[in-house]
């Protein structure tokens, strides 16, 4: 098992990595001072997964606890559901010392946590990420919420789990394609601030296959590291933070402008990265070798690379022009200084489309 330290003061939490940790999250939770009334949010393909080796474990170490079942899927990420957990929590009688724990991806992740952040004005809970999207990012740096019909992730709270449990084992019956997606952002780490971790890829992502689990347990804990410490340096994304969107710009608007129906967020983040990355090149911050390395990492680890053909660049703008990161007609974008360093640009549309790849 690796440790890895999220220093916030006394919001500081570990993040433990390894395999088999779901038998070992009584004791772990313990050690971390949970209290003993607990709530294991999760959706019913979890719960048949991973419920029942995780209620054991709470019970041997003397937890009390109720398992929340919520509707699988993103379309149920909002306050309708939220509502239902506060309902069971009323009804369970649950008090300031209980505690929530979120076993699945990060759809169960911000739910709960966003549940915890604002029951009794904030209960503790506990990252159990069972997807690698979840694992890698999600679960970690205290971003919590839910949807609106009006977008994504509108209604939330910064909000720090109080320990993250990850179970590499879990990884195993998720889907190639959730699995192949997550390794986008750990491909992003790599970019943004570790030549090595993007080095160790290079030489092990011969194809979309797994990677062992070893390889998984260290590559995770790595990106963890990196995740903590840029939330360590700017917790409630004042600025700094923001290194963490590289990709997400393109990535974001592709997302959007095809409904979210096309790509899964990985996917829509690997082709903004390649866009990022021949934008880069384009304001010469990036090499061309740079530049091809990035490109030939994100197919090798079976992610798309190019803009669709069919996808009109005005209406791509379009969409990254409401994002969140822009202001006066100029979009801000974070770009890569080779590999394993980062700037932040404003650039007009025009600088945009004359980099874009299809
Ligand atoms: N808080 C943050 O900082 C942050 C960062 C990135 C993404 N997110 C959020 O995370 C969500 C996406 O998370 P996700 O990619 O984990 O998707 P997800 O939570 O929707 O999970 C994807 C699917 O996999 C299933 N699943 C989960 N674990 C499984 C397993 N081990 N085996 C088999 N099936 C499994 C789920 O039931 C679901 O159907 C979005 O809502 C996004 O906004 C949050
Ligand atoms: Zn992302």
């Amino acid at each position: 098992m690796q440790t890895i330290n999220v220093n916030l003061g006394e919001r500081s939490y570990p993040i433990h990595v390894g395999e088999s940790l779901l038998p070992q999250a009584g004791e772990l939770m313990r050690r971390a001072g949970v209290g003993e009334r607990v709530a294991v949010v999760t959706d019913a393909k979890i719960a048949g997964l991973y419920l029942k080796p995780l209620e054991e474990s709470l019970h041997s170490s003397g937890f009390k606890v109720a398992t929340v079942l919520v509707p699988e899927g993103e379309e149920h990420k909002n306050l309708a559901t939220v509502s239902t957990i506060y309902d069971r929590l009323v009804g369970e009688r649950f008090d300031r010392g209980s505690a929530l724990v979120a076993l699945g991806g990060g759809v169960i992740g911000d739910m709960t946590g966003f549940t915890a952040a604002t029951f009794l004005r904030g209960i503790s809970y506990v990252q159990v990420p069972t997807t690698l999207l979840a694992q890698v990012d999600a679960s970690v740096g205290g971003k919590t919420g839910v949807n609106r019909p009006e977008g994504k992730n509108l209604i939330g709270a910064f909000y720090q789990p109080r320990l993250v449990l990850i179970d590499v084992d879990t990884l195993q019956s998720l889907p190639q394609r959730e699995l192949t997606a997550g390794l986008a952002e750990v491909v992003k780490y790599g970019i943004i601030a570790d030549p090595a971790l993007f080095a160790l890829l290079e030489e092990n992502l011969h194809d979309s296959t797994a990677l062992s689990r070893e390889l998984l347990v260290h590559v995770i804990a790595v990106s963890c590291r990196i995740k903590a410490s840029v939330v360590e340096k700017d917790e409630r994304e004042s600025d700094y933070r923001a290194v963490l969107n590289f990709g997400h710009t393109v990535g974001h608007a592709l997302e959007a402008l095809t409904r979210y129906e096309t790509y899964l967020h990985g996917e829509a983040v690997a082709i903004g990265m390649v866009q990022a990355a021949a934008i880069s090149l384009r304001e010469r911050l990036c090499d061309k070798a740079a530049f091809e390395r990035i490109r030939r990492l994100i197919f090798r680890a079976g992610l798309p690379a190019e803009i669709p053909s069919g996808v009109d660049l005005r209406e791509l703008l379009k969409h990254m022009e409401v994002d969140k990161k822009s202001t006066g007609g100029k979009v801000k974008f974070v770009l890569c200084r080779g590999i394993g360093a980062t700037a932040f640009h404003w650039l007009s549309p025009a600088e945009i489309v004359a980099a874009l790849q299809r």
